[in-house]
């Protein structure tokens, strides 16, 4: 039910419009980036803005295609978009003319074999996991924010992907109702093994999400570091890990290379204006 994700010295140059003499020249978004996500694992990526987070998201779901490297899912090279991989956007994307149960009915619909009334009855399923039971008829605008990113997260869990890529998600959400939904993705990942790759700028969220936390650095965009987070994802409701000594570690540990990151990336700029 989940696939590994291969990422193999993937380079991404994109044509733009030079500021002083409105050329087109290229621009190396990512070079040489190399990243394996086993088939199970929850990965995140944290990176400095403009670093090719959301570049590597759009490679993996076969939106665009690399200038050069490889990115292989369940071993075959990715040429397109595929509901084996379902994708989750910082911006919410439900159609809103459709309730919230219709928007998760929706992409049913897309893989097809089911009956309206199977489709229906998943759709529920999924609503209630993400802990929707009781909006299923609403419309997008009357839902709050991070009901409608719930919505967006049972519609790409309902056809069962094997691989959900999600940029951002919760980037635009309340820190309570944020960690509300950490909470909550964890346990849905544990229930359905899905590999799960998350971006996010939020090192605590990097840090409580991931098995595995990819920094990235910028210009070009490649991953600096993977840290191995090793904290007990099976501690009782009531233990809050965010506060132990173990969290706190993790979390100066990326700090510390994010900030490399940064001053590197502020010197490159530096030195090309000069
Ligand atoms: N279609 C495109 N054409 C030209 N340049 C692009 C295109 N898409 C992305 N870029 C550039 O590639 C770089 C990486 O963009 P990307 O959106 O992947 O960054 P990001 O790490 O997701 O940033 P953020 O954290 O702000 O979302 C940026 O400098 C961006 O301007
Ligand atoms: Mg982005």
């Amino acid at each position: 039910m989940s696939s590994r994700i291969e990422l193999a010295g993937v380079g991404q140059v994109f044509q733009v419009r030079s500021d002083t003499d409105k050329q087109i020249e290229e621009f190396v978004a990512l070079e040489g980036l190399d990243l394996t996500v086993e088939p199970g694992e929850l990965v995140t990526i944290v990176g400095p803005s403009g670093c090719g987070k959301s570049t590597v998201l759009d490679l993996v779901s076969g939106l665009t295609r690399p200038s050069s490297g490889q990115v292989v899912v369940d071993g075959k090279v990715v040429t397109e978009p595929g509901l084996d991989r379902g994708v989750v956007f910082q911006q919410y994307t439900l159609l809103p003319w459709r309730t919230a149960l219709g928007n998760v009915e929706f992409a049913l619909e897309a893989k097809g074999g089911l009956s309206r009334a199977e489709r229906t009855r998943v759709a529920r399923e999924f609503l209630d996991l993400v802990g929707l039971p009781d909006f299923e008829n609403r419309y997008p605008h009357e839902l709050s924010g991070g009901m409608k990113q719930r919505v967006a997260i049972a519609r790409s869990l309902s056809y069962q992907p094997e691989v959900l890529l999600m940029d951002e998600p919760f980037g635009a959400l309340d820190a309570q109702t944020r960690e509300r939904l950490q909470e909550e993705l964890v346990q849905i990942w544990k229930r359905t093994g899905t590999t799960i790759v998350f971006i996010t700028h939020d090192i605590d969220e990097a840090v409580f999400l991931g098995q595995r936390v990819a920094v990235m650095s910028a210009r070009p965009g490649r991953i600096r570091e993977v840290i191995t987070i090793d904290l007990d994802r099976d501690a009782p409701d009531d233990v809050d890990i965010r506060s132990t000594p173990e969290f706190a570690h993790y979390r100066h540990e990326i700090w510390t290379l994010l900030r490399q990151v940064n001053r590197r990336a502020q010197l490159n700029e530096v030195n090309q204006v000069a």
